[in-house]
């Protein structure tokens, strides 16, 4: 049988500039769905490209003195380096160009003219350059263009145009019959409403500049850059140059865009293809933007992040992950240095990084590096395999409806469960007695084997981290051939495999505090004299002190006490709150996920209201404090 088919574009990026973090956050969206896909055992069609006509290259272009097509050539490079770097998997690039692409749109402008779809005219209005958008007088905001606040120019000029109102009943009712043509649901409803508002005929070639597809039959034209833009998604499916391969992909289930262009998307495009009598996109997906502390990213605030120079900094995958993690698909999002490295030190170097390390190390220290067969079973083992199935279901069901960062969820739960089955496990105190091998071999095998699972469902979005876990497993370099079913069945793992020694995935990020930063206040911890050492204790007082390694859940303010942290803590055996005075030391996100050393057995204690259960330990000197250390040991470990 044919495997099901599965089209997915990205917009194609204007080579005007270098692009951004926020670019790099639609192509890594895209390719975490198609790497999905192929994952689910599609026979995936994925397609980026670059937009490379129009009046702002060819403006941009004349800044730099030279030719516009020198001009992108070098951009588009940076491009196809960047996709590059960060593991983008797509199947074609497109350029718009290229021959393939003119002879297409030349075609299906003929053919639209030739049926009068196209009729000259005189176009009188407004146009935003930055945007390449016509816009009616009615239409601006304070007389700036409404999607980008910026300057409008006035334009009188011969053009054709497109007969879109002549198609927007028909699209109308198809966007009312097919509730999932336009996604999220709000961008819908915006859209609906604009065409209820009435469409208006679409100017689709300009005389002014001539860097664009002449229009075949009247050559002091060339074609408007959005009409030419669009149809790069049917170019680069074979629409004209390979059939086959046209009706395998076609239509396309999903054009990822950008919220501004959902319009461009949903309107013209279907009215484009209803034109030519072919089928529409099943589904345009508006995702949101990619925002720095709030603010939008423009070079004139100075805030644009460089892509490369993080992936350079932090490797593809960390990057990806976050982005992936952090924002909802549909809503925009927040890119801060501080949220990337909490997200890699909490999720990436804490829970997966030292389950695989913790894991392995036992494998090693305790089976000579083999991973035997699983033996005697308890009822934890059971808990542990339920939720790797649960969580592989979910995590499916979720992606088919691209909520990635909800499938993310589904696999770091998984993973902390993972990592607290070893606590409760116990499998050093197992290997000190040779009465318990089967019950070791039982709990190392299941640690494996939820790591193969996890090694399967992190492929999509950290494609480079998932051949090394897998490869550390001893399960080979590389995941070929692997699918989605192999991540749903328990117990694939080979029995008898020797696991390697293991290499952290993610180093934890310790960032230096940033020259100039605000001075830190007075300590909440007074600073001991260093001469003046207290009375002396014996042994036995000081084994009156239980103190236990223990790891931070959660942490937030306290309201109205600016020293305060209220965290809560896992002992491994169980979880306390603890409220700390290291507030102005510690911002309360960057405390989660870190192993601290705490008195475990040390009075309850009211303070502002809450109740203390316990103190944690911290060195401080002058204006310094530090938090003692309990990394790599599990919560609850005994600290002599
Ligand atoms: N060339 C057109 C698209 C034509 S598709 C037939 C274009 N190019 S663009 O380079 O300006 O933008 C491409 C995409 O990048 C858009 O989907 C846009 O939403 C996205 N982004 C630009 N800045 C962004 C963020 N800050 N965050 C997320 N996406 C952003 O429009």
């Amino acid at each position: 049988m044919d495997k099901r088919t599965f089209y997915i574009s990205t917009p194609i990026y204007y080579p005007s500039d270098k692009l951004h973090i926020g670019h790099a956050y639609c192509t890594t969206i895209a390719d975490a769905i198609a790497r999905y896909r192929r994952l689910a055992d599609y026979d995936v069609f994925f397609l980026t490209g670059s937009d490379e006509h129009g009046q702002k290259i060819q403006r941009k272009a004349a800044e730099n003195g030279v030719t516009p097509l020198a001009y992108v050539d070098r951009i588009v490079a940076s491009f196809k380096l960047l996709w590059e770097k960060l593991a983008i998997s797509n199947d074609d690039f497109i350029r718009t160009t290229e021959q393939r692409h003119r002879e297409v749109v030349q075609t299906i402008f003929q053919k639209i003219y030739d049926q009068g779809d196209i009729y000259k005219a005189e176009y009188s209005g407004w146009y935003c350059t930055p945007c390449e958008t016509f816009w009616l007088e009615r239409q601006l905001a304070d007389g700036k263009c409404p999607d980008c606040g910026r300057a409008v120019e006035l334009l009188k000029e011969e053009s054709y145009f497109f007969r879109m109102s002549k198609y927007q009943d028909r699209l109308l009712a198809y966007i009312e019959e097919n509730p999932d043509f336009i996604q999220p649901t709000s961008r819908r409803n915006e859209m609906i409403n604009f065409i209820k508002s009435g469409l208006e005929d679409l100017c689709v070639s300009r005389t002014t500049f001539d860097w664009g597809i002449p229009v075949p039959f009247d050559t002091k034209h060339v074609v408007y850059v959005w009409f030419d833009a669009l149809t790069n998604y049917i170019t680069a499916a074979g629409f004209l140059h390979d059939r086959s391969k046209f009706s395998k992909y076609w239509p396309a289930d999903i054009h990822l865009v950008g919220k501004e262009i959902v319009r461009f998307h949903s309107i013209i495009w279907p009215i484009i293809l209803m034109a030519l009598g072919i089928e529409l996109p099943k589904q345009v997906y508006g995702h949101g933007w990619l925002v720095i502390e709030g603010d939008k990213m423009s070079k004139s605030k100075g805030n644009v992040v460089d892509p490369l120079g993080l992936i350079e900094e932090f490797g593809a995958d960390a990057i990806r992950y976050f982005l992936l993690r952090e924002i909802m698909l549909g809503s925009d999002g927040n890119f801060s240095r501080d949220a990337l490295i909490n997200r890699i030190n909490a999720d990436l170097a804490n829970d997966l990084g030292n389950l695989l390390h913790r894991t392995l190390t036992m494998v090693n220290r305790f089976n000579g590096g083999v991973v035997a067969a699983p033996k005697e079973k308890a009822p934890a083992d059971d808990n542990i395999i339920r939720l790797a199935q649960e969580t592989a279901a979910a995590y499916e069901q979720a992606m088919e409806k691209n909520e990635i960062n909800a499938a993310l969820k589904e696999i770091w739960t998984f993973i902390g469960r993972a990592n607290k089955y070893i606590d409760e496990t116990g499998p050093w105190a197992l290997a000190k007695d040779p009465a318990k091998k089967d019950r070791l071999d039982t709990v190392l095998y299941t640690l494996v084997e939820a790591l193969r699972i996890v090694a399967i469902l992190i492929s999509p979005f950290m494609p480079q981290t998932s051949p090394r876990i897998w490869q550390q497993l001893g399960l080979g370099e590389t995941l070929t051939g692997i699918r989605l079913n192999d991540a749903q069945r328990w117990g694939l793992f080979p029995a008898g495999t020797k696991v390697a020694v293991p290499e952290a995935i993610f180093p934890r990020i310790e960032e230096k505090e940033a020259p100039g930063a605000a001075e830190p206040e007075a300590p909440s911890v007074a600073p001991a004299a260093a001469a003046s050492v207290l009375p002396e204790i014996s042994i036995e007082d000081f084994a009156k002190i239980d103190l236990r390694t223990a790891k931070i859940v959660a942490a937030e303010k306290v309201e109205k006490a600016d020293k305060l942290l209220k965290l809560r803590v896992d002992l491994g055996f169980e979880e306390r709150t603890i409220v700390s005075g290291i507030a102005l030391h510690y911002k309360p996100e960057e405390l989660i996920g870190k192993e601290i050393v705490v008195i475990a057995n040390l009075k309850p204690a009211k303070i502002r209201g809450l109740e203390s259960q316990g103190m944690l330990l911290a060195a401080s000197s002058g204006e310094k404090l530090t938090l003692v250390s309990g990394e790599g040991l599990p919560p609850g470990s005994k600290v002599k």
